[in-house]
Protein backbone atom coordinates (compact mmCIF):
# COMPACT_ATOMS: atom_id res chain seq x y z
CA UNK A 1 0.00 0.00 0.00
CA UNK A 2 1.27 3.55 -0.72
CA UNK A 3 2.16 5.26 2.18
CA UNK A 4 0.80 8.99 1.93
CA UNK A 5 2.51 10.42 5.13
CA UNK A 6 5.86 9.07 3.43
CA UNK A 7 5.03 10.26 0.00
CA UNK A 8 4.29 14.18 1.06
CA UNK A 9 7.01 13.87 3.52
CA UNK A 10 9.36 12.99 0.54
CA UNK A 11 7.13 15.82 -1.83
CA UNK A 12 8.08 17.79 1.02
CA UNK A 13 11.66 17.88 1.32
CA UNK A 14 11.60 17.94 -2.85
CA UNK A 15 10.05 20.66 -2.47
CA UNK A 16 12.18 22.83 -0.51
CA UNK A 17 15.28 21.84 -2.14
CA UNK A 18 13.55 23.22 -5.54
CA UNK A 19 12.23 26.50 -3.52
CA UNK A 20 16.80 26.44 -2.63
CA UNK A 21 17.55 26.21 -6.03
CA UNK A 22 15.05 28.64 -7.39
CA UNK A 23 16.94 30.88 -4.89
CA UNK A 24 20.00 30.45 -5.55
CA UNK A 25 18.86 31.27 -9.36
CA UNK A 26 17.81 34.48 -8.28
CA UNK A 27 20.84 35.16 -7.59
CA UNK A 28 22.93 34.40 -9.55
CA UNK A 29 20.67 35.86 -12.34
CA UNK A 30 20.86 39.17 -10.06
CA UNK A 31 24.68 39.36 -9.87
CA UNK A 32 24.82 38.63 -13.75
CA UNK A 33 22.15 41.48 -14.49
CA UNK A 34 24.99 43.75 -12.10
CA UNK A 35 27.73 42.41 -14.21
CA UNK A 36 26.07 43.37 -17.05
CA UNK A 37 25.58 47.13 -15.93
CA UNK A 38 28.80 47.10 -14.72
CA UNK A 39 30.37 45.84 -17.85
CA UNK A 40 28.10 48.14 -20.32
CA UNK A 41 29.09 51.38 -18.28
CA UNK A 42 33.25 50.46 -18.74
CA UNK A 43 32.18 49.78 -22.59
CA UNK A 44 30.33 52.98 -22.98
CA UNK A 45 33.85 54.54 -21.42
CA UNK A 46 36.14 52.37 -23.47
CA UNK A 47 33.78 53.64 -26.84
CA UNK A 48 34.02 57.10 -25.73
CA UNK A 49 38.28 56.68 -25.37
CA UNK A 50 38.65 54.74 -29.09
CA UNK A 51 36.31 57.70 -30.66
CA UNK A 52 38.41 60.82 -28.54
CA UNK A 53 41.18 58.25 -29.32
CA UNK A 54 40.93 58.21 -33.13
CA UNK A 55 40.41 61.74 -33.01
CA UNK A 56 43.94 62.10 -31.44
CA UNK A 57 45.48 59.67 -34.13
CA UNK A 58 44.18 61.36 -36.54
CA UNK A 59 45.52 64.68 -35.44
CA UNK A 60 48.72 63.03 -34.78
CA UNK A 61 48.95 61.63 -38.07
CA UNK A 62 48.42 65.23 -39.86
CA UNK A 63 50.75 66.67 -37.66
CA UNK A 64 53.18 63.72 -37.99
CA UNK A 65 52.82 64.31 -42.02
CA UNK A 66 53.67 67.93 -41.40
CA UNK A 67 56.29 67.59 -39.46
CA UNK A 68 57.48 64.99 -42.17
CA UNK A 69 57.31 67.03 -44.98
CA UNK A 70 58.81 70.23 -43.36
CA UNK A 71 61.76 67.87 -42.89
CA UNK A 72 61.84 66.84 -46.29
CA UNK A 73 61.92 70.35 -46.98
CA UNK A 74 64.66 71.61 -44.65
CA UNK A 75 66.84 68.81 -45.24
CA UNK A 76 66.81 69.43 -49.68
CA UNK A 77 68.11 72.70 -48.33
CA UNK A 78 71.47 73.10 -46.48
CA UNK A 79 71.67 76.76 -47.50
CA UNK A 80 68.80 78.16 -46.33
CA UNK A 81 68.61 75.83 -42.71
CA UNK A 82 70.96 75.86 -40.08
CA UNK A 83 71.93 72.29 -39.26
CA UNK A 84 70.61 73.32 -35.89
CA UNK A 85 67.81 73.64 -37.57
CA UNK A 86 67.41 70.60 -39.47
CA UNK A 87 68.15 68.74 -36.45
CA UNK A 88 65.41 70.13 -34.96
CA UNK A 89 63.16 69.25 -37.39
CA UNK A 90 64.44 66.05 -37.57
CA UNK A 91 63.50 65.48 -34.01
CA UNK A 92 59.88 66.95 -34.23
CA UNK A 93 59.60 64.24 -36.96
CA UNK A 94 60.83 61.92 -34.44
CA UNK A 95 58.78 62.81 -32.16
CA UNK A 96 55.59 62.92 -33.62
CA UNK A 97 56.09 59.18 -35.09
CA UNK A 98 57.05 58.13 -31.62
CA UNK A 99 53.51 60.01 -30.13
CA UNK A 100 51.70 58.43 -32.88
CA UNK A 101 52.63 54.58 -32.37
CA UNK A 102 52.28 54.92 -28.88
CA UNK A 103 48.56 56.46 -29.80
CA UNK A 104 47.94 53.78 -32.41
CA UNK A 105 49.22 51.26 -29.89
CA UNK A 106 46.95 52.78 -27.46
CA UNK A 107 43.78 52.56 -30.09
CA UNK A 108 44.72 49.26 -30.65
CA UNK A 109 44.59 47.84 -27.10
CA UNK A 110 41.07 49.97 -26.50
CA UNK A 111 39.65 47.81 -29.43
CA UNK A 112 40.87 44.78 -27.92
CA UNK A 113 39.01 46.16 -24.89
CA UNK A 114 35.95 46.64 -26.13
CA UNK A 115 36.07 43.47 -28.39
CA UNK A 116 36.58 41.88 -24.90
CA UNK A 117 33.76 43.97 -22.90
CA UNK A 118 31.25 42.99 -25.94
CA UNK A 119 31.63 39.15 -25.63
CA UNK A 120 31.36 39.23 -21.98
CA UNK A 121 28.20 41.49 -22.53
CA UNK A 122 26.69 38.79 -24.79
CA UNK A 123 27.76 35.92 -22.52
CA UNK A 124 26.46 37.82 -19.65
CA UNK A 125 22.55 38.25 -22.02
CA UNK A 126 22.83 34.56 -23.04
CA UNK A 127 23.66 34.04 -18.87
CA UNK A 128 21.02 36.61 -18.09
CA UNK A 129 18.38 34.80 -20.43
CA UNK A 130 18.89 31.39 -19.39
CA UNK A 131 18.73 32.12 -15.95
CA UNK A 132 15.32 33.80 -16.48
CA UNK A 133 14.34 30.33 -18.56
CA UNK A 134 15.20 28.22 -15.55
CA UNK A 135 13.52 29.73 -12.67
CA UNK A 136 10.26 29.88 -15.38
CA UNK A 137 10.64 26.64 -15.16
CA UNK A 138 11.36 25.71 -11.68
CA UNK A 139 8.66 27.62 -10.69
CA UNK A 140 6.37 25.44 -12.93
CA UNK A 141 7.81 22.34 -11.04
CA UNK A 142 7.36 24.21 -7.90
CA UNK A 143 3.73 24.72 -8.78
CA UNK A 144 3.43 20.79 -9.86
CA UNK A 145 4.56 19.95 -7.16
CA UNK A 146 2.55 21.84 -4.97
CA UNK A 147 -1.02 21.75 -6.99
CA UNK A 148 -0.92 18.41 -8.05
CA UNK A 149 0.50 16.83 -5.46
CA UNK A 150 -1.69 18.06 -3.41
CA UNK A 151 -4.83 15.96 -5.72
CA UNK A 152 -2.42 13.19 -6.44
CA UNK A 153 -2.30 12.50 -2.63
CA UNK A 154 -5.92 13.29 -2.09
CA UNK A 155 -6.14 10.73 -4.81
CA UNK A 156 -4.17 7.80 -3.55
CA UNK A 157 -5.70 8.58 0.25
CA UNK A 158 -9.39 8.01 -1.35
CA UNK A 159 -7.87 5.24 -3.39
CA UNK A 160 -6.78 3.72 0.01
CA UNK A 161 -9.55 4.60 1.59
CA UNK A 162 -11.64 2.87 -0.74
CA UNK A 163 -9.87 -0.15 -0.47
CA UNK A 164 -9.84 0.12 3.36
CA UNK A 165 -13.63 0.08 2.56
CA UNK A 166 -13.67 -2.53 0.21
CA UNK A 167 -11.65 -4.84 2.61
CA UNK A 168 -13.90 -4.64 5.81
CA UNK A 169 -16.78 -5.47 3.44
CA UNK A 170 -14.97 -8.22 1.78
CA UNK A 171 -14.60 -9.52 5.54
CA UNK A 172 -18.43 -9.14 6.87
CA UNK A 173 -19.12 -10.86 3.48
CA UNK A 174 -17.05 -13.90 4.37
CA UNK A 175 -18.32 -13.88 7.64
CA UNK A 176 -21.90 -13.66 6.37
CA UNK A 177 -21.01 -16.69 4.13
CA UNK A 178 -19.76 -18.59 7.22
CA UNK A 179 -23.43 -17.44 8.99
CA UNK A 180 -25.14 -19.15 6.09
CA UNK A 181 -23.32 -22.63 4.90
CA UNK A 182 -23.77 -23.01 8.78
CA UNK A 183 -27.24 -22.50 9.08
CA UNK A 184 -27.88 -24.67 5.85
CA UNK A 185 -25.88 -27.57 7.76
CA UNK A 186 -27.32 -27.48 11.00
CA UNK A 187 -30.74 -27.02 9.26
CA UNK A 188 -31.92 -27.87 5.44
CA UNK A 189 -28.86 -30.18 5.44
CA UNK A 190 -29.97 -32.10 8.43
CA UNK A 191 -33.57 -32.45 7.82
CA UNK A 192 -32.74 -33.68 4.50
CA UNK A 193 -30.58 -36.43 5.93
CA UNK A 194 -32.88 -37.21 8.63
CA UNK A 195 -35.33 -37.35 5.38
CA UNK A 196 -33.54 -39.67 3.80
CA UNK A 197 -33.38 -41.83 6.66
CA UNK A 198 -36.91 -41.90 7.36
CA UNK A 199 -37.79 -42.88 3.33
CA UNK A 200 -35.79 -45.89 3.66
CA UNK A 201 -37.59 -46.81 7.57
CA UNK A 202 -41.38 -46.47 5.22
CA UNK A 203 -39.89 -48.66 2.84
CA UNK A 204 -39.17 -51.41 4.74
CA UNK A 205 -42.45 -50.76 7.12
CA UNK A 206 -44.55 -51.13 3.51
CA UNK A 207 -44.19 -54.90 3.80
CA UNK A 208 -44.48 -55.12 7.62
CA UNK A 209 -47.08 -52.42 8.83
CA UNK A 210 -49.05 -50.57 6.17
CA UNK A 211 -50.43 -48.12 8.38
CA UNK A 212 -47.66 -46.95 10.04
CA UNK A 213 -46.24 -45.69 6.30
CA UNK A 214 -49.03 -43.42 6.29
CA UNK A 215 -48.14 -42.06 10.13
CA UNK A 216 -44.61 -41.77 8.89
CA UNK A 217 -45.41 -40.36 5.31
CA UNK A 218 -46.99 -37.34 7.88
CA UNK A 219 -44.09 -36.43 9.95
CA UNK A 220 -42.48 -36.70 6.93
CA UNK A 221 -44.09 -34.08 5.14
CA UNK A 222 -44.18 -32.07 8.01
CA UNK A 223 -40.14 -32.34 8.11
CA UNK A 224 -40.09 -31.41 4.71
CA UNK A 225 -42.47 -28.09 4.94
CA UNK A 226 -40.32 -26.99 7.79
CA UNK A 227 -37.14 -27.39 5.31
CA UNK A 228 -38.73 -25.75 2.56
CA UNK A 229 -39.23 -22.97 5.30
CA UNK A 230 -35.66 -22.31 6.48
CA UNK A 231 -34.44 -22.69 2.67
CA UNK A 232 -36.61 -20.08 2.11
CA UNK A 233 -35.90 -17.80 5.04
CA UNK A 234 -31.76 -18.14 4.29
CA UNK A 235 -32.61 -17.36 0.32
CA UNK A 236 -34.47 -14.41 2.15
CA UNK A 237 -31.56 -13.24 4.17
CA UNK A 238 -29.50 -14.18 1.46
CA UNK A 239 -31.01 -11.35 -1.00
CA UNK A 240 -34.62 -11.05 -0.72
CA UNK A 241 -36.18 -11.11 -4.06
CA UNK A 242 -38.92 -8.43 -3.96
CA UNK A 243 -36.07 -6.24 -3.47
CA UNK A 244 -35.19 -6.59 -7.03
CA UNK A 245 -39.04 -6.83 -7.82
CA UNK A 246 -40.68 -4.72 -6.01
CA UNK A 247 -38.66 -2.30 -3.62
CA UNK A 248 -36.85 -1.28 -0.70
CA UNK A 249 -40.40 -0.80 0.73
CA UNK A 250 -42.51 -4.22 0.08
CA UNK A 251 -39.19 -5.83 0.77
CA UNK A 252 -38.71 -4.25 3.97
CA UNK A 253 -42.28 -4.60 4.85
CA UNK A 254 -41.57 -9.08 4.73
CA UNK A 255 -38.88 -8.95 6.17
CA UNK A 256 -40.30 -7.35 9.54
CA UNK A 257 -43.41 -9.82 9.27
CA UNK A 258 -40.67 -13.07 9.50
CA UNK A 259 -38.92 -10.68 12.03
CA UNK A 260 -41.66 -10.37 14.40
CA UNK A 261 -42.99 -13.86 14.34
CA UNK A 262 -39.39 -15.16 14.43
CA UNK A 263 -38.17 -13.37 17.32
CA UNK A 264 -41.26 -12.11 19.24
CA UNK A 265 -39.85 -8.36 19.05
CA UNK A 266 -42.86 -5.93 18.00
CA UNK A 267 -41.62 -3.64 15.06
CA UNK A 268 -42.82 0.06 13.96
CA UNK A 269 -42.24 0.42 10.22
CA UNK A 270 -43.13 4.12 9.01
CA UNK A 271 -42.23 4.83 5.44
CA UNK A 272 -42.50 8.89 5.10
CA UNK A 273 -42.34 10.26 2.19
CA UNK A 274 -43.40 8.56 -1.38
CA UNK A 275 -41.23 5.93 -2.32
CA UNK A 276 -39.52 6.28 -5.55
CA UNK A 277 -37.40 3.47 -7.36
CA UNK A 278 -33.59 3.73 -6.38
CA UNK A 279 -31.15 2.49 -7.88
CA UNK A 280 -30.69 -1.60 -6.99
CA UNK A 281 -26.82 -0.83 -5.21
CA UNK A 282 -28.63 1.99 -2.96
CA UNK A 283 -31.93 -0.28 -2.44
CA UNK A 284 -29.67 -3.06 -1.50
CA UNK A 285 -27.21 -0.99 0.79
CA UNK A 286 -30.04 0.48 2.77
CA UNK A 287 -31.67 -3.11 2.83
CA UNK A 288 -28.40 -4.59 4.36
CA UNK A 289 -28.06 -1.91 6.82
CA UNK A 290 -31.37 -2.17 8.51
CA UNK A 291 -30.67 -5.65 8.18
CA UNK A 292 -27.94 -5.63 10.30
CA UNK A 293 -29.01 -3.04 13.18
CA UNK A 294 -31.70 -5.70 13.30
CA UNK A 295 -29.52 -8.92 13.73
CA UNK A 296 -27.63 -7.07 16.26
CA UNK A 297 -30.82 -6.07 17.98
CA UNK A 298 -31.93 -9.51 18.12
CA UNK A 299 -28.56 -10.93 19.33
CA UNK A 300 -27.61 -8.34 22.28
CA UNK A 301 -30.63 -5.56 22.59
CA UNK A 302 -32.91 -7.68 24.28
CA UNK A 303 -35.50 -5.12 22.97
CA UNK A 304 -39.29 -5.74 22.91
CA UNK A 305 -39.73 -2.73 20.51
CA UNK A 306 -38.47 -2.04 17.78
CA UNK A 307 -39.20 1.58 15.78
CA UNK A 308 -37.70 1.64 11.19
CA UNK A 309 -38.67 4.85 10.01
CA UNK A 310 -37.33 5.34 6.25
CA UNK A 311 -37.80 8.75 5.18
CA UNK A 312 -37.56 9.31 1.31
CA UNK A 313 -36.61 13.15 0.47
CA UNK A 314 -36.44 14.90 -2.76
CA UNK A 315 -32.84 13.54 -3.03
CA UNK A 316 -31.80 11.82 0.19
CA UNK A 317 -33.24 8.76 1.81
CA UNK A 318 -32.63 8.81 5.71
CA UNK A 319 -33.45 5.89 7.72
CA UNK A 320 -33.63 5.41 11.51
CA UNK A 321 -33.64 2.20 13.46
CA UNK A 322 -34.14 2.18 17.28
CA UNK A 323 -34.45 0.05 19.77
CA UNK A 324 -35.79 0.06 23.69
CA UNK A 325 -33.12 -2.80 24.80
CA UNK A 326 -30.06 -2.51 26.85
CA UNK A 327 -27.91 -0.60 24.70
CA UNK A 328 -23.97 -0.58 24.95
CA UNK A 329 -21.04 1.93 25.38
CA UNK A 330 -19.91 2.30 21.67
CA UNK A 331 -16.59 3.40 22.26
CA UNK A 332 -15.87 1.09 24.66
CA UNK A 333 -17.23 -2.04 22.58
CA UNK A 334 -15.52 -0.62 19.62
CA UNK A 335 -12.22 -0.43 21.18
CA UNK A 336 -12.66 -3.89 22.37
CA UNK A 337 -14.41 -5.53 20.03
CA UNK A 338 -12.01 -4.39 17.10
CA UNK A 339 -11.06 -6.60 13.99
CA UNK A 340 -13.64 -9.21 15.48
CA UNK A 341 -16.77 -7.24 14.63
CA UNK A 342 -17.81 -5.99 11.68
CA UNK A 343 -21.22 -5.66 11.32
CA UNK A 344 -21.04 -1.76 12.88
CA UNK A 345 -17.93 -1.15 10.87
CA UNK A 346 -19.26 -2.85 7.51
CA UNK A 347 -22.49 -0.72 8.00
CA UNK A 348 -20.64 2.64 8.34
CA UNK A 349 -18.40 1.88 5.30
CA UNK A 350 -21.57 0.53 3.02
CA UNK A 351 -22.97 4.26 3.52
CA UNK A 352 -19.64 6.36 3.15
CA UNK A 353 -19.18 4.49 -0.11
CA UNK A 354 -22.47 5.75 -1.35
CA UNK A 355 -21.04 9.09 -0.21
CA UNK A 356 -23.80 9.08 2.83
CA UNK A 357 -24.19 9.73 6.81
CA UNK A 358 -23.80 7.18 9.14
CA UNK A 359 -24.71 7.64 13.20
CA UNK A 360 -24.70 5.38 15.69
CA UNK A 361 -26.04 6.52 19.06
CA UNK A 362 -26.65 4.32 22.29
CA UNK A 363 -25.73 3.74 25.89
CA UNK A 364 -26.38 0.81 28.63
CA UNK A 365 -30.10 1.39 29.52
CA UNK A 366 -31.33 3.93 27.46
CA UNK A 367 -31.60 1.62 23.57
CA UNK A 368 -29.74 1.95 20.67
CA UNK A 369 -30.51 4.08 17.78
CA UNK A 370 -28.63 3.51 14.25
CA UNK A 371 -29.50 6.43 12.01
CA UNK A 372 -27.96 7.17 8.23
CA UNK A 373 -28.68 9.58 5.45
CA UNK A 374 -27.50 8.50 1.71
CA UNK A 375 -28.31 10.56 -0.78
CA UNK A 376 -29.78 9.47 -3.86
CA UNK A 377 -31.19 10.03 -7.48
CA UNK A 378 -34.48 10.71 -8.25
CA UNK A 379 -35.22 9.00 -11.39
CA UNK A 380 -36.65 11.25 -13.83
CA UNK A 381 -40.17 9.91 -14.36
CA UNK A 382 -40.60 10.02 -10.96
CA UNK A 383 -40.43 13.84 -10.55
N1 LIG B 1 -28.73 -2.82 19.30
C1 LIG B 1 -27.73 -3.17 20.12
N2 LIG B 1 -27.94 -3.32 21.45
C2 LIG B 1 -26.96 -3.66 22.29
N3 LIG B 1 -25.70 -3.90 21.92
C3 LIG B 1 -25.39 -3.78 20.62
C4 LIG B 1 -26.38 -3.42 19.66
N4 LIG B 1 -25.78 -3.34 18.46
C5 LIG B 1 -24.49 -3.66 18.66
N5 LIG B 1 -24.24 -3.92 19.95
C6 LIG B 1 -22.93 -4.21 20.55
O1 LIG B 1 -21.95 -3.76 19.65
C7 LIG B 1 -21.08 -4.81 19.31
C8 LIG B 1 -20.59 -4.65 17.92
O2 LIG B 1 -21.60 -4.92 16.96
P1 LIG B 1 -21.20 -5.37 15.50
O3 LIG B 1 -22.45 -5.58 14.74
O4 LIG B 1 -20.23 -4.38 14.98
O5 LIG B 1 -20.43 -6.71 15.70
P2 LIG B 1 -21.00 -8.15 16.14
O6 LIG B 1 -22.48 -8.18 15.95
O7 LIG B 1 -20.47 -8.44 17.48
O8 LIG B 1 -20.30 -9.08 15.10
P3 LIG B 1 -20.72 -9.28 13.57
O9 LIG B 1 -21.78 -8.24 13.24
O10 LIG B 1 -19.46 -9.07 12.82
O11 LIG B 1 -21.27 -10.64 13.46
C9 LIG B 1 -21.85 -6.07 19.56
O12 LIG B 1 -21.01 -7.16 19.84
C10 LIG B 1 -22.70 -5.69 20.76
O13 LIG B 1 -21.95 -5.82 21.95
MG1 LIG C 1 -23.45 -7.49 14.24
Amino acid sequence: MVDVSKLEKIVNKTRKIVEKSREELYRLGESARLEYERTRYELDIVKNQISSIIKEVEELEEEYLKARLYLMEVSKDFNRYSEEEIKHAYEKAHQKQLELLGKREKEKMLRLTRDHLERNLKNLEITIRRSEELIANVSMVLKILGNDLESISAEIGEMQQRQALGFSIIIAQEEERKRIAREIHDGPAQILANIVMRAEYCLKLMDVNPPKVREELIGLMELVRDSLQDVRKIIFDLRPMSLDDLGLVPALKKYVEIYQNDNGIYVELTILGKEFPLENGHAVAIFRVIHEAMTNIKKYARASQVIIKVEFLKNKVNVLVRDNGIGFDVEKVFSEKQGTAFGIVGMRERIQLLKGRFEIKSSPGHGTEVFFSVPVAKRPETL
